[in-house]
Protein backbone atom coordinates (compact mmCIF):
# COMPACT_ATOMS: atom_id res chain seq x y z
CA UNK A 1 0.00 0.00 0.00
CA UNK A 2 1.00 3.47 -1.06
CA UNK A 3 2.42 5.47 2.53
CA UNK A 4 2.19 9.52 2.28
CA UNK A 5 3.47 11.75 4.62
CA UNK A 6 2.99 16.39 4.88
CA UNK A 7 5.43 18.37 4.27
CA UNK A 8 5.18 21.87 4.13
CA UNK A 9 1.58 21.97 2.63
CA UNK A 10 1.61 18.61 0.46
CA UNK A 11 0.80 15.56 0.63
CA UNK A 12 3.66 13.48 -1.11
CA UNK A 13 4.60 9.64 -1.64
CA UNK A 14 6.51 8.72 1.15
CA UNK A 15 9.53 8.07 -0.78
CA UNK A 16 9.84 11.54 -1.93
CA UNK A 17 9.20 13.13 1.28
CA UNK A 18 12.20 14.97 2.78
CA UNK A 19 13.11 18.54 4.62
CA UNK A 20 16.38 20.57 3.38
CA UNK A 21 19.77 20.10 4.83
CA UNK A 22 19.96 22.51 6.51
CA UNK A 23 16.63 22.55 8.37
CA UNK A 24 17.52 23.55 12.11
CA UNK A 25 15.43 20.81 13.10
CA UNK A 26 18.41 18.23 11.54
CA UNK A 27 21.28 20.28 12.71
CA UNK A 28 20.15 21.36 16.33
CA UNK A 29 17.42 19.04 17.17
CA UNK A 30 15.07 23.06 17.16
CA UNK A 31 12.37 21.23 16.74
CA UNK A 32 8.96 19.77 18.42
CA UNK A 33 7.28 17.26 17.95
CA UNK A 34 4.21 14.81 19.12
CA UNK A 35 2.55 11.47 18.52
CA UNK A 36 -1.26 10.78 19.12
CA UNK A 37 -2.62 7.54 19.17
CA UNK A 38 -4.73 6.66 16.33
CA UNK A 39 -7.51 3.61 17.54
CA UNK A 40 -10.31 2.92 14.98
CA UNK A 41 -8.98 5.41 12.20
CA UNK A 42 -9.73 8.18 14.96
CA UNK A 43 -6.94 10.54 16.61
CA UNK A 44 -6.97 10.16 20.70
CA UNK A 45 -6.57 12.91 22.48
CA UNK A 46 -5.36 15.59 19.93
CA UNK A 47 -6.93 18.29 21.57
CA UNK A 48 -4.48 17.71 24.37
CA UNK A 49 -1.15 17.12 22.44
CA UNK A 50 -2.32 20.17 19.89
CA UNK A 51 -2.33 22.45 23.26
CA UNK A 52 1.10 20.49 24.38
CA UNK A 53 2.51 21.11 21.08
CA UNK A 54 1.37 25.17 21.89
CA UNK A 55 3.37 25.36 25.00
CA UNK A 56 6.44 23.20 24.09
CA UNK A 57 6.69 25.49 20.65
CA UNK A 58 5.57 28.84 22.78
CA UNK A 59 8.64 27.81 25.20
CA UNK A 60 11.11 27.31 21.82
CA UNK A 61 10.31 30.84 20.80
CA UNK A 62 8.67 29.39 17.39
CA UNK A 63 6.02 30.67 16.16
CA UNK A 64 2.83 28.12 15.68
CA UNK A 65 2.27 27.94 12.14
CA UNK A 66 -1.21 27.13 11.83
CA UNK A 67 -4.08 26.81 14.16
CA UNK A 68 -4.32 23.73 16.05
CA UNK A 69 -7.90 23.21 13.97
CA UNK A 70 -5.40 23.42 10.92
CA UNK A 71 -3.09 20.81 12.57
CA UNK A 72 -5.72 18.64 13.22
CA UNK A 73 -7.08 18.77 9.33
CA UNK A 74 -3.74 18.17 8.31
CA UNK A 75 -3.31 14.80 10.98
CA UNK A 76 -6.47 13.36 10.08
CA UNK A 77 -5.69 13.52 6.21
CA UNK A 78 -1.86 11.79 6.81
CA UNK A 79 -4.19 9.35 8.87
CA UNK A 80 -6.88 8.51 6.14
CA UNK A 81 -4.49 8.95 2.90
CA UNK A 82 -2.12 5.83 4.94
CA UNK A 83 -5.64 4.38 6.07
CA UNK A 84 -4.07 3.80 9.63
CA UNK A 85 -7.20 1.84 11.68
CA UNK A 86 -4.78 1.55 14.90
CA UNK A 87 -1.32 2.87 14.44
CA UNK A 88 0.33 6.71 15.72
CA UNK A 89 0.64 10.05 13.82
CA UNK A 90 3.98 11.68 14.21
CA UNK A 91 3.72 15.28 13.58
CA UNK A 92 7.32 17.66 13.95
CA UNK A 93 7.70 21.46 13.53
CA UNK A 94 11.48 23.12 13.18
CA UNK A 95 12.07 26.58 13.50
CA UNK A 96 12.95 26.38 9.56
CA UNK A 97 15.47 26.24 6.96
CA UNK A 98 18.47 28.55 7.13
CA UNK A 99 21.91 29.10 7.17
CA UNK A 100 23.82 27.37 9.93
CA UNK A 101 24.04 30.00 13.17
CA UNK A 102 22.95 28.77 16.08
CA UNK A 103 20.69 32.07 16.59
CA UNK A 104 17.90 32.56 15.52
CA UNK A 105 17.50 33.24 11.65
CA UNK A 106 16.75 36.70 11.14
CA UNK A 107 14.48 37.70 9.22
CA UNK A 108 12.72 34.92 10.42
CA UNK A 109 11.79 31.93 8.32
CA UNK A 110 9.08 29.47 7.67
CA UNK A 111 8.36 26.64 10.42
CA UNK A 112 9.19 23.37 8.84
CA UNK A 113 6.18 20.73 9.12
CA UNK A 114 6.29 17.23 8.92
CA UNK A 115 3.29 14.65 9.42
CA UNK A 116 3.48 10.50 8.72
CA UNK A 117 1.41 7.84 9.97
CA UNK A 118 1.90 4.26 10.30
CA UNK A 119 0.20 1.42 11.80
CA UNK A 120 1.09 -0.36 15.26
CA UNK A 121 1.00 -3.93 15.98
CA UNK A 122 -1.80 -4.58 18.47
CA UNK A 123 -1.47 -8.50 19.02
CA UNK A 124 1.89 -7.53 19.66
CA UNK A 125 1.10 -4.73 22.31
CA UNK A 126 -1.98 -6.40 23.95
CA UNK A 127 0.87 -9.61 24.06
CA UNK A 128 3.06 -7.47 25.89
CA UNK A 129 0.78 -6.15 28.05
CA UNK A 130 -0.75 -9.30 29.14
CA UNK A 131 2.93 -10.58 30.48
CA UNK A 132 4.37 -7.18 31.45
CA UNK A 133 7.79 -5.94 30.49
CA UNK A 134 11.19 -5.10 32.08
CA UNK A 135 12.58 -2.09 32.64
CA UNK A 136 16.35 -1.26 33.90
CA UNK A 137 17.65 1.99 35.50
CA UNK A 138 19.97 4.49 34.31
CA UNK A 139 21.70 7.79 35.02
CA UNK A 140 19.58 10.77 33.77
CA UNK A 141 21.92 12.36 31.71
CA UNK A 142 19.59 14.72 29.99
CA UNK A 143 19.10 18.64 29.56
CA UNK A 144 16.91 20.71 32.30
CA UNK A 145 14.04 20.86 30.14
CA UNK A 146 12.84 17.67 29.28
CA UNK A 147 9.02 19.17 29.43
CA UNK A 148 9.68 20.83 25.95
CA UNK A 149 8.77 17.48 23.53
CA UNK A 150 11.59 18.68 21.99
CA UNK A 151 12.88 15.84 18.96
CA UNK A 152 16.47 16.34 20.90
CA UNK A 153 16.27 12.67 22.14
CA UNK A 154 19.64 11.62 22.28
CA UNK A 155 20.15 10.66 25.65
CA UNK A 156 16.90 8.76 24.91
CA UNK A 157 17.84 6.70 22.20
CA UNK A 158 21.05 5.33 24.04
CA UNK A 159 19.24 4.62 26.79
CA UNK A 160 16.39 2.38 24.91
CA UNK A 161 19.06 0.90 23.00
CA UNK A 162 20.98 0.55 26.24
CA UNK A 163 17.84 -1.62 27.61
CA UNK A 164 17.41 -3.23 24.36
CA UNK A 165 20.98 -4.61 24.84
CA UNK A 166 20.49 -6.04 27.87
CA UNK A 167 17.10 -7.54 27.23
CA UNK A 168 14.61 -5.05 28.80
CA UNK A 169 11.85 -3.10 26.87
CA UNK A 170 12.18 0.56 28.43
CA UNK A 171 14.82 2.41 30.65
CA UNK A 172 14.07 4.30 33.50
CA UNK A 173 15.86 7.66 34.19
CA UNK A 174 16.90 8.06 37.76
CA UNK A 175 18.66 11.33 38.64
CA UNK A 176 21.21 12.48 40.87
CA UNK A 177 19.76 11.68 44.05
CA UNK A 178 18.66 8.45 42.89
CA UNK A 179 14.78 9.21 42.32
CA UNK A 180 13.24 7.82 38.94
CA UNK A 181 12.07 10.78 36.84
CA UNK A 182 10.35 8.71 34.33
CA UNK A 183 11.14 6.41 31.33
CA UNK A 184 12.64 7.05 27.71
CA UNK A 185 9.40 7.81 26.33
CA UNK A 186 6.96 7.20 28.61
CA UNK A 187 6.21 8.13 32.74
CA UNK A 188 6.96 6.24 35.27
CA UNK A 189 4.06 4.62 37.81
CA UNK A 190 4.90 2.81 41.07
CA UNK A 191 2.02 1.05 43.56
CA UNK A 192 3.79 0.89 46.81
CA UNK A 193 2.96 -2.19 48.98
CA UNK A 194 1.16 0.05 51.24
CA UNK A 195 -1.10 0.92 47.86
CA UNK A 196 -0.09 4.18 47.41
CA UNK A 197 0.26 4.81 43.74
CA UNK A 198 2.93 7.49 43.23
CA UNK A 199 4.30 9.10 39.96
CA UNK A 200 6.86 11.68 39.34
CA UNK A 201 5.51 15.30 40.28
CA UNK A 202 5.49 17.43 36.47
CA UNK A 203 8.35 19.66 36.95
CA UNK A 204 10.91 20.35 34.41
CA UNK A 205 12.75 17.06 34.82
CA UNK A 206 9.72 15.06 32.92
CA UNK A 207 7.37 15.08 30.18
CA UNK A 208 4.08 15.90 31.37
CA UNK A 209 2.71 12.89 29.51
CA UNK A 210 -1.03 13.20 27.80
CA UNK A 211 -1.75 9.67 28.80
CA UNK A 212 -0.61 10.74 32.55
CA UNK A 213 -2.86 13.03 32.32
CA UNK A 214 -6.12 11.12 31.12
CA UNK A 215 -4.79 8.31 34.06
CA UNK A 216 -5.15 10.65 36.59
CA UNK A 217 -8.75 11.44 35.20
CA UNK A 218 -9.30 7.65 34.86
CA UNK A 219 -8.41 7.20 38.83
CA UNK A 220 -10.93 10.31 39.77
CA UNK A 221 -13.57 8.43 38.63
CA UNK A 222 -12.62 5.51 40.43
CA UNK A 223 -12.20 7.66 43.56
CA UNK A 224 -8.10 6.62 43.82
CA UNK A 225 -6.02 8.85 44.60
CA UNK A 226 -2.61 9.60 42.94
CA UNK A 227 0.53 10.91 44.93
CA UNK A 228 2.86 13.30 42.61
CA UNK A 229 6.28 13.27 44.01
CA UNK A 230 9.47 11.83 43.20
CA UNK A 231 9.83 8.02 44.45
CA UNK A 232 13.21 6.65 44.85
CA UNK A 233 14.65 3.32 42.99
CA UNK A 234 13.98 1.53 46.00
CA UNK A 235 10.65 1.93 46.60
CA UNK A 236 10.20 1.07 42.81
CA UNK A 237 12.24 -2.33 43.70
CA UNK A 238 9.55 -2.74 46.80
CA UNK A 239 6.57 -1.46 45.11
CA UNK A 240 3.48 -4.15 44.75
CA UNK A 241 3.39 -2.74 41.20
CA UNK A 242 4.80 -0.77 38.34
CA UNK A 243 3.84 0.47 34.98
CA UNK A 244 4.28 3.21 32.55
CA UNK A 245 2.28 5.38 30.06
CA UNK A 246 2.61 6.76 26.73
CA UNK A 247 0.19 7.51 23.93
CA UNK A 248 1.66 4.45 21.84
CA UNK A 249 1.76 2.39 24.73
CA UNK A 250 -1.28 3.81 26.51
CA UNK A 251 -0.63 1.63 30.14
CA UNK A 252 1.99 -1.19 29.83
CA UNK A 253 2.47 -3.30 33.35
CA UNK A 254 6.53 -3.49 34.12
CA UNK A 255 6.85 -6.89 35.66
CA UNK A 256 10.81 -6.48 36.97
CA UNK A 257 12.95 -3.14 37.43
CA UNK A 258 16.59 -4.18 37.04
CA UNK A 259 16.13 -7.54 37.45
CA UNK A 260 14.17 -7.16 40.64
CA UNK A 261 10.78 -8.82 40.28
CA UNK A 262 8.05 -6.46 41.25
CA UNK A 263 4.89 -7.66 43.38
CA UNK A 264 4.12 -11.42 42.19
CA UNK A 265 5.70 -10.70 38.33
CA UNK A 266 2.53 -10.32 36.44
CA UNK A 267 1.20 -6.98 35.51
CA UNK A 268 -1.17 -6.13 38.71
CA UNK A 269 -4.79 -5.10 38.85
CA UNK A 270 -4.56 -1.34 38.86
CA UNK A 271 -2.46 -1.25 35.63
CA UNK A 272 -4.49 -3.86 33.89
CA UNK A 273 -7.93 -1.67 35.57
CA UNK A 274 -6.26 1.63 33.81
CA UNK A 275 -5.24 0.01 30.60
CA UNK A 276 -9.24 -1.58 29.85
CA UNK A 277 -10.87 1.79 31.10
CA UNK A 278 -8.44 4.49 29.50
CA UNK A 279 -10.32 5.09 26.44
CA UNK A 280 -13.29 5.41 27.41
CA UNK A 281 -12.11 8.77 29.19
CA UNK A 282 -9.93 9.41 26.62
CA UNK A 283 -11.09 11.76 23.17
CA UNK A 284 -11.07 10.50 20.18
CA UNK A 285 -12.09 12.65 17.34
N1 LIG B 1 6.84 9.50 23.94
N2 LIG B 1 8.06 10.83 28.66
C1 LIG B 1 8.81 10.80 27.53
C2 LIG B 1 10.27 11.06 27.63
C3 LIG B 1 8.19 10.54 26.29
O1 LIG B 1 8.94 10.53 25.17
C4 LIG B 1 6.80 10.29 26.24
C5 LIG B 1 6.07 10.01 24.96
C6 LIG B 1 6.08 10.31 27.45
C7 LIG B 1 4.59 10.06 27.50
O2 LIG B 1 3.87 11.13 26.94
P1 LIG B 1 2.44 10.88 26.26
O3 LIG B 1 1.62 10.17 27.26
O4 LIG B 1 1.96 12.24 25.96
O5 LIG B 1 2.68 10.04 25.01
C8 LIG B 1 6.74 10.59 28.64
C9 LIG B 1 6.27 9.38 22.61
C10 LIG B 1 5.13 8.42 22.54
C11 LIG B 1 7.39 9.07 21.63
O6 LIG B 1 8.41 9.75 21.72
O7 LIG B 1 7.24 8.20 20.78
Amino acid sequence: MSRFAYVNGRYLPFRDARVHVEDRGCQFSDAVYEVCEVRGGRLIDERRHLARLNRSLDQMRIPMPMSPRALGVVLREVVAKNRIRYGLVYLQISRGVARRDLAFPSPSVAPTIVATARPLNRVRNEALAATGVAVVSMPDNRWGRVDIKSVGLLPNVLARQAAIDRGAHEAWFVDSEGRVTEGASANAFIVTADGNLITRHADHAILQGITRAVVFEVLKAQGLTVEERAFTLAEAYAAREAFVTSATQIVMPVVTIDGHTVGDGKPGPVATALRREFHRFAEAA
